[in-house]
């Protein structure tokens, strides 16, 4: 104790201590990020000082954010925030928490040597929850223009405030709908659609399940409907021969490219994640 207030040590040991009971996975590493972003200091220099100790106001948002993890909310809900290849993206119940997975598909994408050629290309992110992909994309290439498509209309705001603060809003049109909704021509596509099948969606970890946006994790029946739907209306608002780019379920490769060839797309290929799972899958639109 300093004053009266709990250390930093003291109040994440008793934070981990009560996660735990409540099975938090990894409690020591959640209470020391949620006291990293309280105090505003990196993780790894939250001991430097022994002496280290919550304020007042700070032992209340700690706390708070104690019993929102207690509940089983995420802590990036908790801390209203998450890095995406280096961006600081702000998250919250609008959205899907980005995910490292995802800063795979935003590197495949950035391999696309064709795209990146051209002068200033015109992309498309369909489904774009908080923005990430298109954002990252937006500030890779500042030629870019970017359009950021969605049916949450919630997670449109929350992807328009990401890229203001991220400087590149002027550069990022963002549309409420489906693929319908826009007119093309794209010199590249990319999405990371909802793709788990609804019956595992009751499945999973009640931290995703009860607290991310069901609209962006359920891909219907086989986990392929968004997907479905944005293969057989993605070619005509492509430029010939230009690529699309999914990210796809564990062992939905084959049934993703099977999908992809009969509405037309040629030169298919997938790409395995860092877990050396086949995550990815890309097609060409014919010339
Ligand atoms: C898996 S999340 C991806 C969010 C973000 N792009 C990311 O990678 O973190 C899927 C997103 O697609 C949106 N979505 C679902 N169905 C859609 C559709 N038919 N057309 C456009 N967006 C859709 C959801 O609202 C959600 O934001």
């Amino acid at each position: 104790m300093v004053d009266g207030h709990p250390t930093v040590r003291e109040a994440v040991a008793r934070a981990a201590t009560r996660l735990q009971q409540y099975d938090t996975p990894e409690a020591q590493r959640v209470a020391e990020l949620l006291a990293s972003h309280v105090v505003g200091l990196p993780r790894l220099e939250l001991y430097a000082n022994p002496g280290l100790s919550l304020n007042e106001a700070g032992e209340d948002v700690f706390q708070n954010g104690v019993e929102r993890l207690v509940a089983g909310e995420p802590l990036q809900y908790v801390t209203a925030e998450t890095e995406f290849r280096g961006h600081r993206i702000m998250c919250d119940r609008r959205a899907l928490i980005p995910r490292p997975e995802t800063e795979e598909l935003v590197e495949a994408v950035l391999d696309d040597e064709h795209v990146w050629s051209k002068p200033s290309p015109e992309i498309l992110d369909i489904g774009t929850g908080s923005g990430c992909i298109a954002i990252s994309l937006a500030l890779a290439y500042p030629t870019a223009r970017v359009t950021a498509i969605d049916v949450s209309s919630d997670a449109l705001v929350l992807a328009a405030a990401n890229a203001s603060r991220l400087g590149c809003a002027d550069r990022i049109e963002f549309i409420v709908g489906d693929l319908q909704a826009t007119d093309g021509p794209f010199d590249l596509m990319v999405s990371n659609p909802p793709y788990i099948p609804a019956a595992e969606v009751a499945q999973l970890d009640p931290h995703i399940r009860e607290h991310e946006p069901r609209v962006a994790l359920d891909g219907g029946t086989d986990g392929l409907r968004v997907i479905e739907t944005i293969a057989a209306s993605a070619p005509e608002r492509l430029a010939p021969g230009a690529p699309i780019h999914l990210e796809i379920g564990d062992g939905q490769a084959a049934r993703v490219m099977e999908c992809l060839q009969r509405n037309g797309f040629g030169k298919l290929s997938s790409r395995n994640d860092l877990c050396g799972r086949e995550r990815m899958v890309r097609g060409e639109r014919a010339p």
